[in-house]
């Protein structure tokens, strides 16, 4: 069994309903808080959690929220000191399993639990799948289960209260924004400011205005003051993506400010302190934008202070099926249609895939099937793909000089091997029966062709 996550800010209750669970055999894990709470379920794998109503920071019913979100076949048992009914509609109407009042016996909790899990266990047969490692942040969600990018999201979190410069590598569509975004959440989720800015989009001639600002008068067309990004960004983040992009003379500028924290407007006389943090994000290797004297390099260990490095997504595959889950929930309810599953052929030939797009290729991929599909189920004919694996699988061509039958088999032989020889995916990636399919198979081996081999 799975440890129970207990969720409390009293000590006492936290130790004593811990204290009982474990004598009892149950495995128990807690959390003094939501965000706590929220860390412990990012890294393992829970049977229950079993939280109060009243928490500090982040409330008991935001947490089950967030857990539901997360994983939706995780029980959920909310307990008050002093309940009403309206608490405990809430707590049910955002899917808690059951709703209990303190002071908690062993006796009542035990039932508890046996009815939670005896649920979701029939939950958990009835939807395909299940899901469960997660990282979480707030509004904004970085799904992974992948141990590099759950490191690199704790190391994220860590540091997220200093000031310290970030950088975050990584290539096209991996998650670099939404990283930075997660950091800056972290720190403050109070309103402070977080100024994104793309580098490589700056106008020509206007970059150093834009980003440190002007004063009235100072070149034609400056008819008012402006304030640039480092000051708008002042108490908060500012975000410079594509940073290889920041012209060289920029750089030179851009340098000054992070040494001073101050930066001076064009056309002004003194320099304005700054207190930002700064991010810089790029999906170029900075290292050899330096060596090929295209960055400074006193800049770049200016930046390289805390380095991040998202790994691509064929590089952690695993994550593909909860990934493709989230977006799955998202499209699904964005566009509102009850799309609920992802069909085991279809994960699959995602699963197959190498992904040069990364997630943002994913998130398209599912957006659209979620468009196309007409039932409750995404299927593989519903995943267009624009790079159906252009190198590494070459063979299935329409040439004529092919028999159709010899189209046939090729095919055949094709999806069996995306498919790793799983007859029953390959049978409903092909649109015929399994004993359609098996009754070719031995068609083919009569005649002496091979046949690939099973699994
Ligand atoms: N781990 C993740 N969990 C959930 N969504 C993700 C994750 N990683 C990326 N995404 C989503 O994928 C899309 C692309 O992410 P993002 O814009 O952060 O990529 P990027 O690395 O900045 O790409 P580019 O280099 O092309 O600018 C966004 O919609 C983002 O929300
Ligand atoms: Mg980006």
């Amino acid at each position: 069994m799975h440890p129970i996550l207990i969720v409390d800010n009293e000590i006492d209750v936290r130790s004593s309903l811990a204290h009982a669970l474990s004598r009892n055999g149950y495995p128990v894990v807690y959390a003094a808080n939501g965000m706590q709470a929220l860390d412990e379920f990012g890294k393992g794998r829970f049977s229950l959690v079993i939280s109060d109503m009243r928490l500090p920071e982040m409330s008991g019913i935001d947490l089950l929220t967030a857990v539901k979100r997360l994983s939706p076949q995780v029980p959920v048992v909310m307990t008050a000191s002093n309940g009403t009914i309206e608490n405990a509609v809430e707590a049910m109407q955002h899917g808690a399993t059951d709703y209990i009042l303190k002071p908690l016996s062993l006796e009542t909790l035990e039932t508890v639990i046996r009815n939670a899990c005896r649920k979701a266990n029939a939950q958990a047969r009835a939807v395909s799948g299940g899901r469960d490692l997660e990282m979480i942040s707030g509004p904004k969600t970085m799904v992974t289960r992948d141990p590099k990018l759950l490191k690199v999201l704790k190391l994220a979190k860590d540091i997220a209260p200093s000031k310290a410069t970030v950088l975050i590598q990584g290539e096209s569509g991996t998650g670099k924004e939404l990283l930075a975004s997660f950091i800056h959440i972290q720190h403050s989720r109070d309103k402070r400011p977080y100024i994104a800015i793309n580098c490589a989009s700056l106008p020509d001639g206007l970059a150093e205005s834009e980003l440190f600002g002007h004063e009235k008068g100072a070149f034609t067309g400056a008819m008012n003051r402006k304030k640039g990004k480092f000051e708008l960004a002042n108490r908060g983040t500012i975000v410079l993506d594509e940073i290889s992009e920041m012209p060289l003379q920029i750089q030179a500028k851009l340098l000054r400010a992070i040494q001073e924290r101050s930066i001076d407007r064009v056309g002004g006389t003194s320099s304005i302190p700054v207190d930002v943090r700064i991010i810089a994000i790029s999906n170029r290797d900075l290292k050899t934008e330096v060596k090929e004297g295209r960055f400074r390099e006193d800049l770049f260990y200016r930046i390289n202070v805390i380095p991040l490095t998202i790994p691509p997504l064929r590089e952690r595959k695993k994550d593909i099926p909860i990934l493709s889950r989230h977006f799955l929930e998202k499209y699904g309810s964005l566009y509102a249609k009850p799309v609920t599953r992802i069909s085991d052929a279809a994960l699959s030939v995602l699963m197959g895939l190498e992904w040069p797009g990364n997630v943002r290729e994913l998130e398209n991929t599912i957006e659209r099937a979620v468009l196309l599909t007409e039932t409750d189920s995404i299927l593989p004919e519903h995943l267009f793909l624009e790079h159906e694996e252009a190198d590494t699988d070459p063979s299935p061509r329409i040439r004529p000089g092919l028999t159709v039958r010899e189209m046939e088999r090729e095919l055949i032989c094709q999806t069996l091997k995306k498919v790793d020889h799983n007859r029953t995916h390959a049978a409903e990636m092909l649109g015929i029966s399994i004993r359609t399919l098996r009754n070719k198979l031995r068609e083919y081996k009569a005649e002496g062709l091979s046949e690939p081999e099973d699994s």
